[in-house]
């Protein structure tokens, strides 16, 4: 009987992946200098789209640093995420007029439909829940925004139509 070592295929999954040589010389780069861990984790979102623990690891080996130090950053700026990012984040505002015209009912809607919570991803990785503050349209209240589109006026009913608009076109570019 042939015994095959059960060895982890990480390396050679990276060897394969150019990203990873990317983040070595962003490592490379910034190694050694003061301040150089928010640079290397900017960057390396840049290229994997987000930091899951796996480039964290990396990263704190790379530089030296406790993954503690890393997790806490990411934690800390909200500009840098773990989590994967959908092609589209959906920003529901939930400043006080957006609120009181009934955005939460708005957002309990896109929960339901996309079946996430806040600061997930849909499924199919097209969209990103969010919420926000005020975004200075209040006039417009409740407010929702998704990618570069600014819908106002909102009910949970409009919810469905919305996604759909940006599902379809997503079929159109894919086909
Ligand atoms: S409170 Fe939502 S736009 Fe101002």
């Amino acid at each position: 009987m042939e015994v095959v070592a059960n060895k982890c295929q990480c390396e050679a999954l990276r060897a394969k992946d150019p990203r990873y040589k990317k983040l070595a010389d962003i490592i490379a780069k910034y190694a050694g200098r003061e301040g150089a861990l928010i640079p290397v984790l900017h960057e390396a979102q840049e290229v994997f789209g987000h930091l899951p623990p796996e480039i964290q690891m990396l990263v704190a080996e790379g530089l030296d640093v406790p993954l503690s130090e890393i997790d806490g950053v990411i934690t800390f700026y909200s500009l840098f995420t773990a989590e994967p990012q959908g092609k589209y984040k959906i920003g529901v505002c939930l400043g006080t007029a957006c609120y009181v015209k009934g955005a939460g009912d708005v957002l309990d809607e896109l929960k339901e439909r996309l079946q996430i919570d806040v600061n997930k991803t849909s499924a199919d990785g097209l969209f990103t829940l969010e919420v926000t503050r005020c975004v200075g349209a209040c006039g417009l209240a409740p407010v929702v925004s998704v990618g570069d589109d600014v819908y106002g006026r909102l009910t949970p009913d409009d919810i469905p139509a919305i996604l759909e608009k940006y599902i379809e076109s997503e079929k159109n570019s894919n086909a």
